[in-house]
């Protein structure tokens, strides 16, 4: 393994202090998957097998995983092969876009690692990513017609997401808004998902499904939300820093920063419509971006989404996989705090 970001089978590193067997039960499903990931990446070549399993390998949160194993938990005792193949599921769905995202993103650094595209090229990462997608295809298949549905519209939505962030909003249309429409597909939308696999495995009924389906939403964005303010004020997210900032993605940061009309921030605001190809300029405009107050603003923001998601679990049933969603609107917010 390349000197990363740790793998998270912790779950108590993003749900803090639970009681003990309950973080057992977390523990031991989130191992079946980490070995079941590394056997579904599993190909043909031993290139092909190294190129699959070299992101998921590189480390990674396992945020999805995880959702799936809590909110299957809601169940005294849900089958646990099932369990472990929607967390499979969402977890291989994740990595095959993030093999596409780096292309597109033209990102050389991936879970602390070089992405696909940086140590391969750009044809292996696009293929790899897309036979990551047919082994979450062929597991997914096993689980049934709900889930192969769900998965489906998911990835339609995930990608689509990933075409309006790349086209830019429309002419004329609210720049914040256009934004925020595209975090919920191409981010909401997989970690809505991943939720509502944990609660049809757990057989909870419709009410539940649409909590845990409102919940996920809320919580992707709060997740994407503190991803982008990462990309700027983190020199240890695994990722280079100002990735998004140099491709000119715009952020919740930087798109309260570019609404200021102090005179103060025109060196700011020109870098942030500028070329930040040369290393100087970036970290310029990093430097100016992390001292802006819309920096706290943007945490603001996330942290009120986050007391909306938690709300959002008020219909679940009171027990131990109840209490740690919610403490994971507290551990999101944490990596970013
Ligand atoms: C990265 O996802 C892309 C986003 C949607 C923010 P994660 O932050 O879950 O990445 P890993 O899986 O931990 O590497
Ligand atoms: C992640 O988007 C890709 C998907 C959600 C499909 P970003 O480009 O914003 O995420 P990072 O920063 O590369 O992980
Ligand atoms: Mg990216
Ligand atoms: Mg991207």
């Amino acid at each position: 393994m390349l000197s990363g970001v740790p793998v998270a089978t912790q779950p108590a590193d993003l749900v803090g202090d639970l009681p003990g067997d309950f973080t057992a039960r977390v523990t031991d499903l989130l191992d079946r998957v980490e070995q079941r990931l590394a056997v579904a990446a599993e190909a043909d070549t031993d290139f092909v097998t190294e190129a699959a399993q070299h992101i998921i390998h590189a480390g990674g949160k396992r945020f999805r995983p995880l959702l799936v194993v809590l909110a299957s938990l809601l169940a005294a005792e849900p089958d646990e092969e099932a369990v472990v193949r929607a967390a499979l599921v969402m977890e291989l769905t994740h990595v095959a876009s993030l093999y596409h995202d780096d292309v597109m993103d033209e990102a050389q650094l991936r879970r602390g690692a070089p992405s696909a595209n940086q140590r391969w090229d750009n044809t292996v990462a696009i293929l790899v990513g897309d036979f990551l997608f047919s082994r979450a295809s062929s597991i997914v298949a096993t689980l049934g017609t709900d889930y192969v549905t769900l998965q489906a519209n998911t990835f339609a939505r995930l990608v689509q997401g990933q075409i309006a962030e790349t086209r830019g909003p429309k002419p004329g249309a609210d720049l914040l808004e256009h934004y925020l429409e595209v975090l919920a597909d191409k981010t909401g939308s997989l970690i809505a998902a991943s939720a509502i696999f944990g609660g049809m495995v757990a057989g909870v009924g419709e009410q539940e499904l649409r909590a845990l389906d409102a919940y996920g939403e809320e919580i992707g964005m709060v997740f994407q939300l503190s991803d982008d303010i990462l990309d700027i004020a983190s020199d240890s997210s695994g990722k280079t820093p100002g990735t998004d900032l140099r491709a000119g993605v715009p952020t919740l940061p930087t798109l309260l920063a570019r609404r200021s009309t102090d005179p103060a921030d025109a060196r700011l605001l020109a870098l942030l419509d500028a070329d930040l190809s040369a290393d100087a300029d970036l970290a310029e405009a990093l430097r100016l971006m992390r001292a802006h107050p819309a920096m706290t603003e943007a945490r603001e923001e996330i942290r009120r989404r986050a007391e909306v998601a938690r709300a959002h679990l008020a219909p679940l049933p009171d027990g131990p996989a109840k209490t740690a969603l919610a403490a994971l609107c507290d551990g999101v917010i944490s990596r970013s705090a």
